[in-house]
């Protein structure tokens, strides 16, 4: 296995969080620990949450001098808890929160894990291993009404119904390579497919709805939220949150429009290529 995650905007995030040393930082999705590590080697302690258990143990393994000196916890939860988790760690209130959404490139790059059709695994998806239902749950239960609208919402795939019906004939469906057969030979229906049951299994728009106003309320004055987004389901909810924050008098956002990653950076890592950065200042 190579690099667990190669981190998209790592500097341009660390620049808005404004580190200093001392300050305590929420990393609200910690993967394979990049922008954790900025904050660390800046002076900054963190608090890092993930869902997914290879995570938390990719960031004990290279950080665990971190965790052995008090100066960084890793948790293994959803950041739907978030501010429950800070205040059982004192970590309430903090200088920053960050949210790096999406998949790490290590989920992605283990066939088992089942997020990538261009792998053959298990269809799983979960990010979260103790989650009950996986994308073949979905896929294998659902009505065909329900399961067009899923790839309808999530991966604005244009005949999800005929995609749904196709896929209700075929049951059962356990495999990625299975899933990708039927849903034909373009590689973009096969990403707003996959993508759709990704966010499906992952619930990761209520997650993120939910969990914003949580890291708002945790976040002290002149504290600074940083968001990364992958696609425009997740940037829209980011936007209108700001906005209504900044509207209500609460805040200043710092990104009026939402930094994308340089050319240098897209040639050099691909997946910074649709990463959006957001970040609003707490009044
Ligand atoms: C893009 S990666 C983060 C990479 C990390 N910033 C780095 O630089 O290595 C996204 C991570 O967020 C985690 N994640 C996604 N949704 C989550 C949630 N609701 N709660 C906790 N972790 C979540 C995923 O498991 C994944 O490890």
């Amino acid at each position: 296995m190579g690099i667990y995650h190669k981190s998209a905007l790592l500097h341009t995030a660390c620049h808005f969080l404004n580190i200093r040393p001392g300050m305590r930082f929420i990393d609200a999705t910690v993967g394979g620990g990049g922008h954790t590590g900025e904050i660390l080697k800046n002076g900054g302690l963190v608090l890092g949450i993930d869902q997914d258990p290879e995570a938390i143990a990719a960031c004990l393994g290279t950080y665990g001098e971190y965790v052995r000196t008090g100066r960084l916890v890793l948790v293994k939860a959803s950041f739907t808890h978030l501010s429950d988790i800070a205040r059982e760690h004192i970590w309430v209130p903090a200088s920053g929160v960050i949210f790096d959404l999406g998949v790490s490139q290590h989920q992605f790059a283990v066939p088992q894990r089942g997020f990538s059709f261009q792998l053959q695994g298990p269809l799983d998806m979960r990010m979260d291993p103790d989650v009950p239902n996986s994308a073949a749950d979905l896929v294998n239960f659902l009505p065909a009404k329900a399961l067009a609208l899923l790839f309808r919402e999530f991966g604005q795939v244009n005949n999800s119904r005929g995609l749904a019906e196709k896929i209700v004939a075929s049951r059962p469906v356990e495999t990625t390579g299975k899933l990708a057969r039927i849903i034909g030979p373009s590689p973009q229906l096969k990403r707003k497919a996959f993508q759709a049951l990704r966010i499906a299994v992952n619930d990761e728009l209520s997650a993120l709805s939910s969990s914003l106003p949580q890291a708002w309320e945790i976040l002290e004055p002149e504290g600074r939220l940083v968001v990364i987004s992958f696609h425009s389901l997740e940037d829209r909810i980011v936007k209108q949150q700001f906005k209504d924050w900044e509207t209500s008098g609460l805040g200043t956002v710092l990104t009026p429009r939402p930094v994308a990653a340089q050319e240098a950076e897209t040639l050099a890592n691909p997946y910074s290529k649709s990463a959006k950065l957001r970040s609003i200042l707490k009044i």
